[in-house]
């Protein structure tokens, strides 16, 4: 086979471990997954409804315009119905704008360590990358401004960023984005963006005016509790969205998720309330990091990047053992650390006693 070169230096991405698998290898009676940042509240109750309530034909394939979603969600932002694109998740998207402006000959910026399918991606494309050091948890956006070229297609933004958790000021990014040639994608991935409490942040989708260079992704995979639905969206000018969506392949939400993503937006208050309680357990660990005086990088999101006294996958494999799955920072290029997603309150005072236990075993 004529594989494409760069496959040969590159491995499928490695989810963490599922608490089935967990519970078999360890003999567990109970395990706790806090690992991929998913919504430990799960999903609005309207929505749990209205899955056992609903009928739909299977037989006909979806809409392929997202057609009642996109209407409530333009309606929500404030934005036309064209300004947005529809993903199998976030991660499709992802894919979608390395494939519509990355090849051999282009350049991409991103910052490190961050989410990892911004450069697996570009490398597929054969482009050129250019990874940004964070400074301490944040990105480096003078770096940035820097490493651009004449051949930049995409810079990439994570704002909350994954797995650091830290918000880029606002202010930073308006004078960032005030020098980035227009030409240049500026990609704002903002997963998380439901989680932040920092008063000063401000919606980037009111910037598309003053930017019309800039793509904001969100999803309804984290706080909206529906990642298994895999329907992520991006918003940016109709331009954008345009060009994109010539890559889109035709019916990439299934209709179930169309369906129940539309169901979620009719209940903010859902969002309100798991922002608040995951506020209030995030200041718990804070706390807890404080008084044990280890690192823990300022998140504005619904996990934390925990120091730990040994090995990251050793305390990975101890917090394992007590009935916990987390992700070792050493696959997620923070070596040191390890993220864990901040659970319900019962969930977090099983995993900090059981982290406890492993500091007391260090001496700590
Ligand atoms: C920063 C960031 N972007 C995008 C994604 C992908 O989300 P999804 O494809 O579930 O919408 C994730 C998932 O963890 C993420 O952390």
């Amino acid at each position: 086979m004529q594989w494409k070169k760069v496959l040969t230096s590159m491995k499928p991405y490695k989810p963490g471990r599922s608490i089935e698998e967990v519970t078999e290898s360890y003999g567990l009676e109970k395990v706790v997954k806090l690992a991929s940042n998913e919504n430990p509240y799960g999903c609005a109750s309207s929505v749990s409804e209205f899955l056992q309530s609903s009928s739909m034909p299977f037989e006909i394939y979806p809409d392929g315009h997202a057609t009642t979603l996109r209407k409530k969600l333009a309606e929500k932002h404030g934005v036309g119905e064209e300004s947005i694109l529809f993903g199998n998740g976030s991660d499709e998207i992802i894919t979608i704008i390395c494939r519509a402006l990355l090849d051999d000959k282009a350049h991409t910026i991103m910052p490190t360590p961050s989410f990892s399918q911004y450069s697996h991606n570009a490398k597929i494309e054969g482009a050129e990358i250019t990874e940004v050091p964070l400074v301490d948890g944040l990105h480096n956006l003078n770096a940035f401004l820097s490493a651009i070229t004449e051949r930049t297609a995409i810079i990439w933004i994570c704002n909350p960023n994954n797995p650091t958790g830290n918000l880029i000021p606002h202010n930073e990014l308006i004078n960032f984005l005030e020098k980035v040639p227009k030409n240049i994608l500026v990609v704002l991935d903002e997963a998380y963006f439901e989680y932040v409490t920092d008063p000063n942040h401000v919606d980037s989708i009111k910037l598309l005016e003053r930017f019309p260079n800039i793509l904001v992704l969100r999803t309804f995979s984290k706080a909206y509790g529906l990642a298994s639905f895999r329907i992520g969206y991006a918003v940016g000018s109709s331009a954008i969205i345009t060009e994109l969506n010539k890559i889109r392949n035709p019916f990439n939400n299934n209709s179930l998720a169309l369906a129940v993503a539309g169901k979620a937006l009719e209940d903010e208050g859902f969002i309100e309330k798991c922002r608040e309680l995951n506020h209030i357990q995030r200041e718990r660990f804070k706390s807890f990091a404080a008084e044990k005086g280890i690192h823990m990088y300022d998140s504005q999101t619904n996990f934390v990047l925990l120091e730990v006294p040994i090995d990251a996958d050793e305390a990975t494999e101890f917090l394992l053992q007590h009935g916990y799955i987390v992700r070792s920072g050493n696959a997620l290029g923070t070596p040191g650390h390890i993220r864990i997603t901040i659970g319900t309150e019962g969930q977090n005072t099983g995993l900090l006693k059981a982290f406890d236990h492993l500091l007391k075993e260090k001496g700590i």
